[in-house]
């Protein structure tokens, strides 16, 4: 399943509806931006929001059976619609007073019982307890719906909804309770905000989901499933079935806006765009303003660099990485070489004999056939035997499985491709398999290429807890830098997505006596909600603190090294880039103390995007109001008070200021401890800070200086530390030259 979601994330790259040419009966769902009505208000005072956005409208629909032509009309994320236009209608409008832009909408794609102790939450103690659980506040989910029964989602010990709550419950039957206290649906919907696919009550039984005990997946990573905020309320909003449009996702930010979410957990994405046409980080602008915390799946694009979604500094972007349990699953070879692989289904009764192998990828003249597809099998005699599938070739994991079951195979060994390394998973396949890291694929290809009768047989060990190389980032894990703004470091954080069990709709064991079914995928789809349960947690502790102050938090506070005390390694077990990581991984305990925050108000990203060379109009599409740079300041991208550094060598030398303030102990003296990044010297005036009050904000400048112009600063990173006797105040430095 994970797969399925990681190649659709792949794939959506490329589904970008193009505006169609000429036909004049052809609609598409356009989105459309025009200037808000209070700028029109002097021309006429009598119209309202629905009357200004109609007027952009074709005057011809007047006739009766012409299908409605608006789709929504949003009023918080932007002054705009959408709505079902032609090409041609669209040129016409284009011509009309207070219109700004319009472009067809694209698809965009989907992007845990062991996770919490891993996280360091525990049942009544540390933040858990502080934070009681993340009770009382709202998450809201925009993903494929939810199964309301599900035992995930049962409301023992919610209060009920907060007095500003005003969402709805549009499931048609009695489903909404103290846990999930809204569910809305959408055009892409089918008329439910049921659950048909999984990915969405996978998502938010992992933000929220309450306590079930005996939560496993055949027999594995049995344990109690909880959710990070197992005591917060979910708002669900289905704007996906298998894809997600655009108009629904913003007619759904639009909605939660109103409704009262705290928080907004988004494990979708398209690829890069403009901010000021990168609706996801339009529709998080203006919940921002609100208060809103706005998290999102990095995508699932990785490990190639520029490969992120959700770029924006108003946005949580976070990757994925292991948690410290494997589903142990050894292919044993028959020169009795052991290749360490994963499998969440793991038969008791699998036989210990070894078994002939085949791997269709040898037959040349069918280059589709390594990677297992249905059709592809059709030449190879697999009946008895145990196949080789390499991953990828548009199918998933699973179906792989599925394809070599169906063709008589016995068991399936899937082979990481080069860039996947070590990064594998454990899923709920149809038949014994097992999934080997890329040096597994060398060996057994060279086995099988030693000998005419390979065999081999595959030994299933259970879920073993404790491996000392998590976190560790995944291959999938979108990577920076952010093309679109690459003066502020992103992903900013990573969190566990890599084989999280968490709350399905049905069960993928075909057991038919529980309603309480798990599954276990992957993605940064699942690092996502992990962060806005966290949020959520960290909302309940500090009402106050404003997104920004809480991503400052959770960033200043994340760890860098691994369960062995050594830095952060990838999926090829090299020390992990800081476009990997950002920041580092998520310590939840220590964000919620974290002594100094960074903040960031929304009027501060004015100077920012004047300073991205943004048009007035442009900005003023992002800030729904009017916005001239030449009479605002402008600033360079780094000059944001963002929690970490992205800096682009064009010039030898760039210094910044940033402001921090203080929500540890009142008196405090922080010192500044500098790892400067290889090939850069870092200056930081002054270097020590003597706060002597609550909330009181201090300024210092760091200057980064090329240190000569030969030196190689590829790859380079460091950081600053800012310690007190009891916090250390962490900034992540990038370093990267500007023709990348
Ligand atoms: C409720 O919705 C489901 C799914 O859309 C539909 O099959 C069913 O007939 C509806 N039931 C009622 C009572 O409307
Ligand atoms: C899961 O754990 C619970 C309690 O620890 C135990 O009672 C149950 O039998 C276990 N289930 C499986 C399938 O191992
Ligand atoms: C392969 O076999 C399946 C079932 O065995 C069949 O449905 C399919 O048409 C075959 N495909 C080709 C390309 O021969
Ligand atoms: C290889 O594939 C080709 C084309 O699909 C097929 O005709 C041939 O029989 C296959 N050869 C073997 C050895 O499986
Ligand atoms: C298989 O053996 C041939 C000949 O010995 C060699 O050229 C080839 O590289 C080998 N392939 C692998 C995958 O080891
Ligand atoms: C992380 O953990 C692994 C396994 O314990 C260890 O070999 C490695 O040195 C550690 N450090 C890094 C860089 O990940
Ligand atoms: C579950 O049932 C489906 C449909 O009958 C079948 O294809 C699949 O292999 C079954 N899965 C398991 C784990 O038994
Ligand atoms: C914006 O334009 C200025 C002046 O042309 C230039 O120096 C700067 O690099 C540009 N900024 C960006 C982010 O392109
Ligand atoms: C923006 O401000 C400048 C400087 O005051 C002024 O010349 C210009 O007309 C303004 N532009 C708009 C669109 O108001
Ligand atoms: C902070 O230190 C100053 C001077 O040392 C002292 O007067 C003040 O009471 C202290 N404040 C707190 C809250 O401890
Ligand atoms: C902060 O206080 C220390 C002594 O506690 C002093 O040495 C230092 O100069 C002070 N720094 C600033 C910037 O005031
Ligand atoms: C800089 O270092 C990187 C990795 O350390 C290396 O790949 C690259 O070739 C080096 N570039 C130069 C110009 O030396």
């Amino acid at each position: 399943m994970s797969l399925i979601i990681q190649i659709l994330i792949i794939f959506s790259m490329l589904i970008v509806q193009p505006a169609i040419a000429s036909e004049q009966n052809n609609l598409e769902t356009y989105i459309v931006h025009v200037e808000s009505l209070d700028s029109q208000l002097s021309n006429d005072q009598s119209q309202d929001l629905e009357g200004w956005y109609n007027s952009f409208l074709p005057t011809t629909l007047a006739s009766s059976n012409e299908i409605p032509r608006m789709v929504y009309s949003y009023h918080n994320v932007f002054p705009g619609f959408a709505a079902k236009l032609t090409y041609e209608e669209v040129k016409e409008m284009e011509n009309k007073k207070g219109f700004l832009s319009a472009r067809p909408q694209e698809e965009f794609s989907l992007h845990t019982t062991h996770t919490l102790n891993f996280l360091g939450l525990h049942e009544n103690m540390g933040l858990w307890k502080d934070s009681s659980y993340g009770k009382g506040v709202v998450i809201g989910v925009l993903d494929t719906g939810i199964l309301p029964d599900h035992p995930s989602f049962n409301d023992e010990g919610m209060p009920p909804p907060p007095a500003k709550w005003k969402g709805k419950c549009e499931f048609n039957f009695t489903a909404c309770n103290n846990k999930i206290i809204g569910a809305r649906y959408f055009q892409n919907g089918n008329g439910t905000p049921l659950d048909s696919d999984g990915h969405g009550t996978h998502t938010a039984s992992t933000a929220a989901g309450n306590f079930v005990k005996g939560a496993n997946v055949f027999g594995n990573a049995n344990g109690t499933a909880v959710g990070v905020a197992p005591l917060a309320h979910l708002a669900i909003y289905k704007v996906c079935i298998t894809s997600c449009s655009e108009s629904d996702i913003l007619a759904a930010m639009d909605t939660a806006i109103d409704d009262g979410v705290d928080v907004l957990s988004l494990s979708l994405g398209g690829s890069s765009k403009p901010f000021y046409d990168d609706n996801i980080a339009l529709g998080a602008f203006s919940a921002m303003e609100k208060g809103i915390f706005v998290s999102c799946s990095a995508g699932n694009s990785g490990p190639f660099k520029f490969s992120l979604s959700n770029e924006a500094p108003w946005i949580l972007t976070v990757g994925a990485s292991t948690i410290d349990r494997k589903l142990r699953a050894v292919a044993v070879l028959g020169n009795n070489e052991e290749l360490e692989g994963e499998s969440a289904f793991q038969p008791k009764d699998f036989p210990s004999m070894q078994l002939p192998i085949v791997y269709p990828g040898l037959n040349i003249s069918d280059f589709r056939a390594a990677y297992c597809t249905p059709s592809s099998l059709n030449n190879t005699d697999v009946k008895g035997k145990i196949v080789l599938c390499e991953i990828g070739g548009g199918t998933t994991r699973i179906a792989k499985g599925q394809a070599v079951k169906n063709a008589g195979g016995i068991a399936m060994i899937l082979l990481n491709i080069e860039r996947q390394g070590f990064s594998t998973a454990a899923d709920s396949h149809v038949l014994p398999a097992t999934n080997v890291n890329y040096e597994g694929t060398q060996k057994i290809l060279a086995y099988i290429n030693s000998t005419s009768t390979p065999t081999a047989t595959i030994v299933f060990k259970g879920t073993v807890i404790g491996d000392k190389s998590a976190p560790m980032v995944a291959s999938f894990s979108s990577r920076g830098p952010s093309r679109e703004s690459p003066g502020i470091l992103k992903p900013d954080i990573i969190g566990p997505g890599v084989n999280i069990l968490a709350a399905w709709p049905i069960s993928v064991e075909n057991n038919s006596n529980t309603k309480s079914t798990f599954n276990i995928i992957s993605g940064t789809s699942m690092s996502c909600p992990h962060l806005s349960g966290i949020v959520a947690l960290l909302k309940s502790t500090h009402p106050d603190w404003s997104p920004a102050a809480i991503k400052s938090a959770i960033m200043t506070s994340a760890d860098i090294v691994n369960l062995s005390d050594t830095l952060i390694e990838d999926e090829r077990l090299v020390p992990a880039n800081i476009f990997a990581t950002g920041a580092g991984h998520v310590n939840p305990s220590k964000a919620n103390d974290p002594g100094l925050i960074y903040d960031i108000e929304p009027r501060d990203y004015i100077p920012y995007l004047c300073g991205l060379n943004y048009t007035n109009r442009h900005i003023s599409v992002i800030l729904q109001r009017k916005v001239n740079c030449s009479v605002e300041s402008s600033i360079l991208e780094g000059q944001l008070n963002y929690p970490s550094f992205s800096i682009m060598f064009g010039s030898s030398s760039q210094t910044y200021t940033r402001t921090m303030t203080n929500v540890g102990e009142a008196n405090a003296t922080y010192t500044v401890n500098i790892v400067p990044p290889q090939g850069v010297s870092v200056t930081v005036k002054p270097p020590t800070l003597n706060f002597s009050d609550l909330n009181q904000k201090l300024t210092y400048e760091v200057t980064f200086r090329r240190l000569d112009t030969a030196s190689n600063t590829t790859n380079s990173h460091g950081y600053l530390l800012w310690k007190s006797s009891k916090h250390s105040v962490r900034s992540p430095v990038a370093v990267f030259e500007t023709k990348l």
